[in-house]
Parts: structure tokens; sequence; C-alpha cells
């Protein structure tokens, strides 16, 4: 290609690099996407994205292994991307294994050779150091002080989206802790492990949704608004809520406006996310027969989203130590909600959720490792 095609290829692409990576504001696709994007442009085989871990003095990136991606962590000031980030300068070697800054922890996670480099760091309004482009293994020849200057551009114009992503990120979380310690009140006093219950009426409900085909954002949504559910027993007495035994009739009448409660005071809510847990908050107790409460309602009068968490809530619930009740083993409790699809749950749900037993049981299996490593 001649010089002049090859400028006039790179200002389309840069064109189109603006483009796609201003509307994306989730950081983990706008990581993949400026990967893919800037090892196009550059005509490299390969480009890490590092982004700089201020707390932890560290750089970090995905890496892409044959199923899956691993998160590499590195020192800040080691390797070559390392080199970068603390300088703020650019690095460009042919032969990394001649290079004493880099390191090959990259190279051995992945099986990979990596030859020439070429890394420029992303630099946030103050010109600090947020992050390191490196791209590696110039596909013809070597990379030169024209890519140093490209990668140089492209950099000045992906860290804006960077901060912005990062800035979004940090909302969504502080907004989901919100949530969780909102729900955390409601729970504490009569769960054992309240923020684990939560964790698992999250997952699950995330898990069954995306398994049911929601799309995306209701699948997040579910995720964060499924743990309030129950905020509605913080109204409920500790004789009643706490009771070690059966409860009476009159006790359980009481417990049964837990839904209402919830609904109460989450109703009016400005958000959409409010509003779902509303929602799921009123009619996580319907059953698909009718027979449930507060309501009585039937069928898909019952919201999705609601037959979905009462359907993670009860396998919980069973599955889980309570004062009134021991735990159940996963294969009575599967048996047992088989056994009350049509009539709890709807049975769509229900197979929905049993295609999904993998995946629970390997956030369990999780939970033990992480016991254990507790215990060592
Ligand atoms: P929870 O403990 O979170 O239980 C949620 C739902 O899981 C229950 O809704 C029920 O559908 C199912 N579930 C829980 N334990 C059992 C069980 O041992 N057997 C069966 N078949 N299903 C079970 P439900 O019944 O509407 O209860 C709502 C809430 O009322 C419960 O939330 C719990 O806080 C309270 N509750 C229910 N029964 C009792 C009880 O006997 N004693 C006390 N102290 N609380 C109770
Ligand atoms: C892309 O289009 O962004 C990647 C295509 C490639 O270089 O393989
Ligand atoms: C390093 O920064 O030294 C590691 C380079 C790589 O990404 O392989
Ligand atoms: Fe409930």
């Amino acid at each position: 290609m001649g010089r002049r095609q090859d400028l006039e290829r790179r200002q389309t692409l840069l064109a189109r690099f603006g483009r796609r990576i201003s509307s994306e504001t989730r950081l983990d696709s706008l990581l993949t996407l400026l990967a893919e994007e800037v090892r196009h442009i550059l005509g490299a085989d390969r480009c890490s994205v590092f982004l700089v871990d201020t707390a932890r003095g560290e750089l970090w990136t995905k890496v892409a292994l044959g199923v899956g991606e691993k998160v590499l962590r590195v020192p800040l000031g080691q390797g070559i991307s390392g080199f970068v980030a603390k300088t703020g300068s650019a690095v460009n070697v042919r032969d990394a294994y001649r290079d004493i800054r880099f390191s090959e922890d990259v190279d051995k996670l992945t099986g990979y050779r990596t030859k020439s480099i070429l890394a420029v760091p992303l630099k946030d309004r103050d010109g600090k150091a947020i992050g390191v482009f490196e791209v590696i293994n110039k596909i013809k020849g070597f990379f030169n002080e024209e890519d140093e200057g490209f990668l140089r551009l492209l950099a000045t114009i992906a860290a804006a989206s960077v901060e912005n992503a990062m800035l979004y990120d940090t909302l969504r979380r502080s907004h989901l802790e919100t949530i969780y310690r909102l729900a955390m009140v409601a729970e504490y006093r009569d769960q054992t492990d309240t923020a684990k219950h939560l964790r698992h009426i999250s997952k699950y409900s995330a898990i069954v949704a995306a398994q049911i085909g929601m799309p995306y954002q209701t699948v997040e949504d579910l995720r964060y608004a499924s743990p309030l559910h129950d905020i509605g027993k913080v109204a409920i007495p500790d004789a009643i809520l706490l009771k070690p035994g059966k409860l009476t009739p009159e006790e359980y009448e009481e417990m049964k406006k837990h839904p209402l409660y919830g609904a109460r005071m989450l109703e009016n809510a400005e958000t959409p996310l409010l509003q779902l847990a509303c929602r799921i908050s009123l009619a996580h107790h319907e059953h698909f027969d009718g027979t449930g409460y507060p309501s009585g309602l039937k069928g898909d009068q019952i919201p999705l989203e609601a037959r979905i968490v009462s359907v993670v809530d009860v396998f919980d619930a069973l599955t889980t130590k309570r004062v009134y009740k021991g735990a159940w083993s996963l294969e009575e409790t599967f048996q047992y909600m088989a056994n009350q699809a049509g009539r709890l749950f709807d049975p769509m749900v229900i197979d929905c959720f049993n295609k999904c037993l993998p995946q629970v049981k390997e956030i369990l299996a999780e939970e033990q490792d992480t016991k254990t490593e507790e215990q060592k």
C-alpha cells in the first residue's frame, strides 16, 4: 500500500474509531472495543489496554485465553507497560525479549510470543497516566515513528472515553451498593448471612432472566432490583420475624403484609430500577395458580420479574437455614420445586431454572472454596 493510500485508510479508520468508542459507556465493552480497533488500525497482531489501579499501585488488563479471559495485574513500574505508566513516555522495541524492562508474565499465561511492542500512556485531562496502550507484533516490519504518533493520537481520543466509562462504572457501583445496603437493613435481623442471601437472589435472578432470553438491560435491572424484594420486612415486629417456631395464623397474616409494606416504601419511585423493585416486592408471593398473596393474581397477571424472584427466593429459602427451619438438600429442593410448577410457580420459569442448575452449583461451589480458603 502506498503512503498516501495508507494515510487515507488511517483517516477513515480514525473517524470510525471516534464514532464507535464514544457511544460505549460500559468500561468492559469499551476496553474490548479499543483493543480490537487499535490492533486493526496499527496493523498489529495484538493490542492490550492496561488501566492504572491507583489504590493497589498496579496496572491491570484483561487477557483472552482459549476459554474466557483472565485479569492480569502488574505492579506499577514493572514491565514495559509499568514503565510507560510510571514515566509517561512511549516505548518502542523491536525485540521485547532483549529489553530488560519486558516482563514475560503475559506471554507465559497465553503461550504467545511477543516480539515488537509499541506502548504509549493514556493520560487524563490533568496529564496523569490512567493506563497504557500496547500494540504487539507489527504484522509487516516494525513500528515506526508514524505509528507512534498515531497511537498517541488514538490514546488521546480513547482516554476521554475511558475516563467517562470509569465514572459511569463508579456510579453504577455506588448505586448498587446503596441498594444492597438498603436491602440489608430489611433482612439482617432474620438471616444469619444476609449478604450471602442477597447475593444469591441477585445472581440467580439474573441467570434465570438471561436463560429466559430477557434483554441485557432487563437482566441487569433485575440483578440490582431483586435484592429489595423483602424490604417490607423492616416493618414486621421481631416477635414475628424472629420467632424460632411456626407462626400462628394471626402472626402469618401480619407477615403476609410485607409485600405491601415494601411496595408502599418504593411506590412512585422515579427510576425504572426502583419501579421494578416495587413491582417485585408487591408480587413475589403471588402464586401461579392464583392462591398467593396479597392480591391472588394468576399466571401472567403476575409480572414476569416477580415470577422469577418467587422461584429463586423459595429456592434460596429452602436451601439455607432459617430461624424457623433447617436447610434442605439441593435434590430435595429441586424435586419440591418441580412439583410446584403450575401451582406456586410458572412452569416456564421452573424449566429455565432447571437449565441453570450447573451455574447455581458453580456459585455454591465457589462459596465453598472461599470458605475453605478462609479456614486455612
Ligand atoms: P422466607 O423465610 O424468606 O421464605 C420465603 C418463602 O420460601 C416462603 O414464603 C415459602 O414459600 C418458602 N419456604 C420457606 N421455608 C419453607 C418451608 O419450610 N417449607 C416450604 N414448603 N416452603 C418454605 P411464605 O410462606 O409466604 O413466607 C414468607 C415469610 O414469612 C418467610 O420468608 C419468613 O420470613 C416468614 N415465615 C413463613 N413461615 C414462617 C414460620 O413458620 N416461622 C417464622 N418465624 N417465619 C415464617
Ligand atoms: C476490526 O474490524 O476491528 C478488526 C478486524 C481485524 O483486524 O481483524
Ligand atoms: C509488559 O508490559 O512488559 C508485558 C508486555 C505484554 O503485554 O506482553
Ligand atoms: Fe418475601
